[in-house]
């Protein structure tokens, strides 16, 4: 995780740096550094505990280190506890190679040790400090030779930020399996671990690829391979509105993000350049198979972590039911590591809205080296998995900014249900009529969460009252469940109220021992065939002093019975349930967490791109 940026140019570079990370704080925000070479060659730097704001103060906006050139980094701890020491940059002993990483350096133990032989001295307890000692010991006057060196040495994840006090007209990145751009203006030169960092002074920007060098200066760029030979590489015109990594009025992005679900929806069946809903059928030009290839598919393996993985789960629900192919749906960190089996026929879908977590990516190539290539469902344009899956569907949710996701999850929702629709038109087990029907049901998903979505305040009413709640327990049955999953981490990540899912069936084989008087339960009640089972369980849990909350289909009056709080959501049909009630559910996690006071976007311990395993 982390989010390092550089920049070199005409312009001071410690106030770039700071407004870069503010950008990059949603990766990582337990402390923060940056290390600026000044005009006469001299390495100053600042560190700091805390969310970079602290590190504004001390550095007076970055006025307080002057010069053109510099790194900074924002960090998510992965070895040792956030402190001065362990923050980035890391340096030399003499102080004049520093170094910002992002990604874990893999057999940095053993480097240390040898580098501890040698006379090195230590100062922190990350594994990033090896890379500067590393750099020191090989640097003999050639940087770009020296940062070969390291890399043939090093194994793990890196993308890298590093300034030589002796070349103060240059700065250097490299990368391995961790993200870096490049990008560059009139004024000078650019890197980030993501766009939004970079997007206020440039759209011109260069992906750099795994084991590429990038040497920027302020009126130069040049990129190297590991083998040291210049590379021509071909800049991305970035097409985003730059508002749209901002804030825009509302007091939180994840509030601003669930208020985009409509357009994420819409833009993911519709994208401009490439409708997905023409002439009443479903185009899904990227999966690129004929229908004789759909018709072979026996199974479908999901990889994901996280919301993308309940996402996963509805999409099981949904294929297996319209499209009748069986889906085993797995935790990325799962697969990655049990052997799994592939068989013939298979296709692989893997789900990631940054594009770069790594058990996902793990997932992708090791399906890939069985021989079988994947189908990426990703939000981030140009991201690793975008990159390295056979074949990319964009969802077209625009950048998410807070932690907890909901945008693009909902967009995840919506290419699952466009390619179980496509599936089952293909394979004949749909009916035209039913066909159609869905059809109009997704086109009208958007106005539907709309609606949801205004009735905020009688939720935020509701959420009011559990502030203080210990234990919230969410029940489902069928895709419910999968809703359910979701609900329960929303709650949990942004709220820090423990929070669970269970099948609402599983109920009496354990749980039910856990409610007391006024334990909140909810009761997703979406899926009729199932509606009066899962009435059975409220009324089980209420009888032993629930307060029922149900989320159910409009027209389910009796539901009041078994429930205390009753939302209901617009009609649809059972398979694209979901997208509507979750909707509740997320504004029910902001409202618990707003009334709490806690940092939503920001939730202590996570981090929104999961780079490290
Ligand atoms: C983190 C985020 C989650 C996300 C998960 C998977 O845990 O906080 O919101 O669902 O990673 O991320 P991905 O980018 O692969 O969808």
């Amino acid at each position: 995780m982390c989010g390092i940026v550089g920049y070199i140019g005409k312009n001071q570079a410690a106030p770039i740096i700071l407004g870069g990370l503010e950008k990059l704080e949603y990766r990582g925000y337990d402390s923060a550094g940056m290390a600026i070479i000044s005009e006469d060659g001299k390495l100053t730097y600042e560190k700091s505990v805390g969310r970079l704001k602290v590190l504004d103060e001390l550095t007076h906006g970055g006025s307080l280190l002057p010069g053109h050139a510099g790194i900074g980094h924002t960090r998510w701890a992965t070895h040792g506890v956030p402190s001065n020491e362990n923050a980035h940059p890391h340096f030399n002993e003499a102080e004049t190679i520093a170094v910002v990483h992002n990604g874990i350096i893999e057999n940095y133990i053993q480097l240390r040790d040898k580098l501890t032989k040698k006379g090195y001295k230590f100062h922190s307890e990350t594994d990033t400090e090896v890379l500067a000692h590393m750099l020191d010991r090989y640097y003999k006057g050639n940087p770009l030779e020296t940062i070969t060196r390291v890399m043939h040495r090093v194994e793990g994840s890196y993308a890298l930020g590093i300034i030589f006090a002796d070349h103060p007209d240059e700065i250097y990145a490299v990368r391995k399996d961790s993200p870096l751009v490049v990008g560059r203006n009139e004024e000078g030169c650019f890197i980030a671990s993501d766009v939004p960092a970079m997007l206020k002074h440039t759209r011109t920007v260069y992906y750099v690829e795994n084991q590429e060098i990038a040497c920027l200066k302020a009126d130069e760029l040049h990129f190297y391979s590991i083998d040291e030979e210049e590379l021509e590489k071909q800049p991305t015109e970035i097409d985003w509105d730059a508002n749209a990594a901002e804030k825009g009025g509302y007091e939180h992005f994840m509030l601003k993000e669930m208020y985009e679900q409509p357009k994420a929806i819409r833009e993911t069946l519709i994208p401009q350049n490439n409708p997905r809903i023409r002439s009443n059928d479903i185009v899904i030009e990227e999966l690129n198979m004929s229908d004789e290839e759909i018709k072979a598919i026996r199974k479908i393996h999901i990889v994901a972590c996280g919301s993308a993985y309940h996402a996963g789960m509805s999409g099981k629900y949904v294929i297996e039911g319209l499209a009748r192919i069986p889906v085993e749906v797995d935790l990325a960190s799962e697969f990655r590591y049990r052997d799994p089996i592939i068989e013939e026929g298979a296709l692989v879908i893997v789900i990631s809205q940054s594009g770069e977590t790594a058990d996902t990516k793990e997932a992708l190539h090791l399906s890939q080296s069985k021989g079988f290539p994947v189908l990426g469902i990703v939000n981030v344009v140009g991201s690793a998995i975008a990159r390295e899956a056979d074949k990319v569907m964009y969802t077209w949710a625009g950048p998410e900014i807070a932690v907890a996701t909901t945008k693009a999850y909902s967009a995840q929702l919506i290419a699952l249900y466009l390619l179980a629709m496509k599936f089952a038109r293909v394979r004949g087990t749909v009916t035209d009529e039913y066909f159609k029907e869905l059809l109009e049901d997704i086109q009208r998903l958007p106005d539907q969460v709309e609606m949801l979505l205004e009735s905020r305040k009688r939720i935020q009413r509701f959420a009011n009252r559990y502030i203080g709640a210990k234990d919230v327990f969410y029940i489902g049955r069928g895709a419910d469940y999968a809703t359910a999953l979701e609900s329960a981490l929303k709650l949990k990540e942004i709220s820090y109220v423990h929070s669970e899912a269970y099948a609402a069936g599983e109920l009496k084989h354990g749980t039910i021992s856990l409610i007391e008087e006024g334990t909140l339960v909810t009761a997703l009640a979406t899926q009729e065939a199932l509606y009066q089972k899962t009435v059975s369980n409220m009324v089980e849990v209420k009888s032993r002093g629930a307060f029922v909350l149900a989320v159910t289909n409009e027209g389910n009056k009796d539901i009041e019975k078994a429930a205390d709080y009753v939302i209901h959501i617009p009609t649809t049909n059972q398979w694209m349930a979901n997208s509507l009630a979750i909707v509740p559910m997320q504004l029910f996690a902001y409202y618990v967490a707003l009334g709490k006071g806690c940092d939503i976007d920001k939730p202590r311990n996570l981090a929104k791109s999961v780079t490290v395993e």
